[in-house]
């Protein structure tokens, strides 16, 4: 395992693994049956697809279990180095529906998700929040490049040189097609203030109709210290070299505003001033940033 250097695709920075092996990645087709959750990395992802996969076993916990996967879903972006097989090889040898995950911008997603017209579940977090959270990620995660100091990764993370590319970027090209394309659009904020409220939109858009007895349980489930305890969820099925848990959990804090033990008020400054201007004439409601 080394920290592996990023490799731009149409002037997205992607780990090698996937920028290597761009060819099998952006001809996948999927069927119209599969599902894709999308995000920026740690916006939420392993949260929402707790949530699907467990609304599309009725909350019964112990059926997800059963998923052929060492985690709840595979990784469409082929992550894993050998011997753990990649995500294109666990979607072969399963049946849909299957809940695909992936971090790619909107415009690097296989054509074939729009022409099957899939259903898709973008969810985003506030940008500072999201910040601390890949830091932390970056510096456990030994397959991503070193994060570097603190500040540098501030500047990293504006200039969108981290892997998957720029958070503005992001969150406004999944945005700009949400209505167009049918895409349920979510946020981190949103499932923190009202769980169960989020746990029933994503049952709506799924037509899906579970009990309030199982919406209850699966917001349960699905509650921060259930996933970090959870070993489906919290990742520690991922061998060591690959994920330094002593160095931060997976499942790190689960809050809103933690940004604030992290900047200083003028990298606050400093980052708020550049959010304007990368953001402008967009108008997505995140909250909690200042
Ligand atoms: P923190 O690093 O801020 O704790 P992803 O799954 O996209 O990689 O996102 C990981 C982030 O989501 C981490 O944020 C993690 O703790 C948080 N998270 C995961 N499950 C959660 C839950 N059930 N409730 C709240 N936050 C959760």
């Amino acid at each position: 395992i080394s920290r592996f250097p990023l490799i731009p695709v149409r002037g997205v920075p992607l780990m090698c693994s996937i920028a290597n092996n761009w060819d099998s990645v952006w001809s996948f087709c999927p069927d119209p049956a599969d599902l894709l959750i999308a995000t920026y990395p740690k916006a939420g992802t392993t949260w929402t697809q707790e949530i699907v996969d467990l609304l599309l076993h009725n909350g019964d916990a112990e059926a997800c279990k059963r998923a052929p996967t060492p985690v709840r879903s595979p990784f469409l972006e082929i992550f894993s180095p050998p011997p753990i097989p990649s995500g294109l090889d666990y979607l072969k040898n399963m049946d849909p529906p299957r809940i695909i995950k992936t971090h790619l911008p909107f415009q690097l997603v296989p054509t074939g998700f729009w022409e099957n017209k899939c259903k898709v579940i973008y969810v985003s977090r506030n940008a500072k929040d999201n910040l601390v959270s890949y830091f932390h990620f970056d510096c456990m995660n030994m397959t991503q490049p070193e994060p570097g100091p603190w500040e540098g990764y501030i500047s990293k993370f504006m200039h969108g040189e981290l892997s998957w590319g720029s958070w503005y970027d992001h969150v406004k090209g999944y945005w700009a097609e949400r209505e167009k394309r049918n895409i349920l659009y979510l946020f981190y904020e949103d499932m923190k203030e009202n769980p169960r409220r989020e746990v029933e939109r994503i049952m709506r858009y799924l037509d899906l109709s579970v009990s309030d007895e199982v919406i209850s349980r699966i917001v349960e489930l699905t509650s921060f210290k259930n996933m970090k305890e959870n070993p489906m969820t919290n990742y520690s099925c991922v061998p060591p070299p690959v994920f330094d848990q002593s160095i931060s959990p997976f499942m790190r804090k689960g809050e809103v505003g933690d940004w604030r033990n992290h900047f200083t008020p003028e990298q606050s400054k400093m980052f708020d001033e550049d959010y304007e201007k990368q953001m402008k004439g967009v108008n997505i409601p995140f909250r909690d940033l200042i």
